[in-house]
C-alpha cells in the first residue's frame, strides 16, 4: 500500500517510480540482462531454457516481413553482387532463409537455438553466438532481427562478422522493442549508440556501412533500422 502512495505522488508530479530489475547491468553504451547462477557465474542453461520457453510460446508468429526481404535482397545484390552463401541467426519458423532464398536463388540457412529448430526447412538448431569453420571467411551475407536475444553482443557481433568474406555484410534490424533488457532480450541499446558499439567492438576490423530507416515499421515502435556492418 505504501508504494501505490509513494507511486501515486511521485505520479502527482509528473514522475514514475519502477522496481529496478535484478540482473540488469548497465555497460557503457548498453544495457545487459545478466543471467546468473548463486556463485555469481554465468547460467548458460537458463539462458538457453528462457530462449526455447521463449521460442515455443511464439512458434506461430513472425516477425521478419517478406517485403523487407526483397527489399534487403536487392540493396545486397546492389553491393556485392550475387551471393552465393548467407546466414541468418535466430529465425524461429524460418521464413527469413526462406524469403532471402527465393529472391536470391543462393545457398541461406538459418540458426535455431530453439530444439524444435529442425521441423522448419533450411534451419539447424545452432547457438547463435558459436561458429562452423565452414562459416568462417565463407559467407556473403548476415542477416539477423534477433541480436537483442544474445547474452553477450561483442562476441556474437564478432562472430558473426568472422564467417564474411572480405567486403561482406552483415545487415542488423535494430528496433526500440525490448527497450528496458530483459529475460528474453537481454541487449538493448538505443540505435544512436550502436556505431560506437560496433566501432569498439570491431577495432577496424569492421564498420557501419549505412544506417537505412526500414520501408515499413510498426506503429508502437520508436525507431526501426537495418544497421549494415561491412568487413574491410
Ligand atoms: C525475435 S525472435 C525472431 C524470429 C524470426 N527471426 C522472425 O522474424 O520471426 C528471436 C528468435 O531467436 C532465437 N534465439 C534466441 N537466442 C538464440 C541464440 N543464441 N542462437 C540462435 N537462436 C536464438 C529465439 O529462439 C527466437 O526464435
Amino acid at each position: 500500500m505504501l508504494t501505490g502512495i509513494i507511486k501515486g505522488l511521485f505520479a502527482r508530479f509528473g514522475y514514475e517510480v519502477r522496481k529496478i530489475p535484478q540482473n540488469r547491468e548497465e555497460r557503457p553504451g548498453f544495457m545487459l540482462y545478466k543471467y546468473l547462477k548463486a556463485d555469481g557465474s554465468f547460467d548458460y542453461e537458463k539462458y538457453r531454457q528462457t530462449q526455447i520457453e521463449g521460442n515455443k510460446r511464439k512458434i506461430q508468429k513472425v516477425w521478419a516481413l517478406e517485403e523487407h526481404i526483397v527489399f534487403l535482397s536487392n540493396y545486397i545484390k546492389t553491393v556485392i553482387g550475387m551471393p552465393q552463401f548467407g546466414i541468418c541467426h535466430g529465425t524461429r519458423r524460418g521464413k527469413e532463409q526462406e524469403w532471402f532464398r527465393k529472391y536470391l536463388g543462393c545457398e541461406v540457412i538459418g540458426t535455431e537455438i530453439s530444439n524444435i529448430a529442425e521441423q522448419f526447412p533450411y534451419t539447424i538448431q545452432w547457438d547463435f553466438h558459436e561458429t562452423r569453420p565452414e562459416w568462417i571467411d565463407a559467407t556473403d551475407f548476415v542477416y539477423s532481427n534477433s541480436f537483442d536475444h544474445s547474452y553477450d553482443p561483442e562476441k556474437c557481433l564478432n562472430a558473426w562478422m568472422s564467417c564474411l568474406k572480405k567486403g561482406g555484410i552483415c545487415i542488423l534490424e535494430h528496433t526500440s522493442h525490448g527497450h528496458r533488457a530483459s529475460e528474453i532480450n537481454p541487449f538493448y541499446t538505443h540505435i544512436v549508440q550502436m556505431p560506437y558499439l560496433i566501432a569498439t567492438w570491431g577495432k577496424g576490423s569492421y564498420g557501419v556501412r549505412e544506417l537505412m530507416e526500414t520501408p515499413k515499421k510498426h506503429e508502437r515502435l520508436e525507431f526501426a533500422y537495418f544497421i549494415v556492418i561491412q568487413k574491410f
